[in-house]
């Protein structure tokens, strides 16, 4: 390894830490259709909180095909799920998922932490839709961050599975996002760092409880 992508790189960061997880579940296959089903179910949860709230008096044809994009990816990691053990994991029931309490909280975590943050420091009329595209905006960075190192691991483990048409979609809502923030006038880099610092602690808590699950 180079010296440049050791210091990127050291072995404690979040993505090496994640690598090692994602080596693990894809080898025991019960455990991967479990996690594959709980990916499924926050691509469902995040489906949902979107159709919840988009107002369809400003609900267009971009953020229409993002909501039905993330019901399609849930179906998606589903079906994977069910390719790895079929029949395991029929629905989102708790003894389908893996480590299915964390991932809620992880995403009821966030949508707290952001509302207090957004109620504090937005004009009323806009907080809805801010809340709503931050979650969103904090959630895409964590799928564009982990995504495709959990792609390269399943090309390695050679199972024939792939992310490949999740991933492409989710940049895309990246740059959506950014085009969004964009057009309500809101200016998202100002306010990233003390939003991703509410974020980054409950992603940690869940990246712990996984390891534990995986290795205590
Ligand atoms: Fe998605
Ligand atoms: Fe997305």
């Amino acid at each position: 390894m180079s010296e440049a992508a050791r210091v990127s790189n050291p072995p404690d960061s979040l993505d090496a830490r994640w690598d090692a997880l994602l080596k693990r579940i894809v080898v025991e296959p019960d455990t991967h259709a479990r996690w594959l089903n709980t990916l499924a179910l926050m691509e469902h949860i995040g489906s949902r909180k979107m159709m919840k709230a988009l107002d369809s008096e400003t609900l267009d044809e971009v953020m229409l095909r993002h909501v039905a994009e993330e019901t399609r990816h849930a179906y998606i990691f589903k079906r994977l799920s069910q390719r790895v053990a079929p029949g395991l994991c029929p629905t989102f029931a708790e003894p389908n998922l893996f480590e299915g309490e964390a991932a809620r909280a992880y995403f009821q975590g966030l949508d707290r932490g952001v509302h207090d943050w957004v109620r504090e420091n937005v004009e009323p009329e806009r907080q809805a839709l801010v809340s709503y595209l931050s979650v969103t905006q904090l959630i895409e960075q964590r799928a564009s961050q982990i995504y495709p190192r959990y792609e390269a691991i399943l090309q390695q483990a050679g199972q024939g599975l792939s992310l490949r048409p999740v991933i492409a979609e989710e940049a895309r809502h990246l740059a959506e996002m950014d085009e969004a923030f964009e057009r309500i006038g809101f200016h998202w880099r100002r306010c990233e760092k003390p939003l991703s610092n509410r974020e980054a602690p409950l992603f940690e808590a869940w990246t712990g409880r996984l390891e534990d699950a995986l290795f205590a």
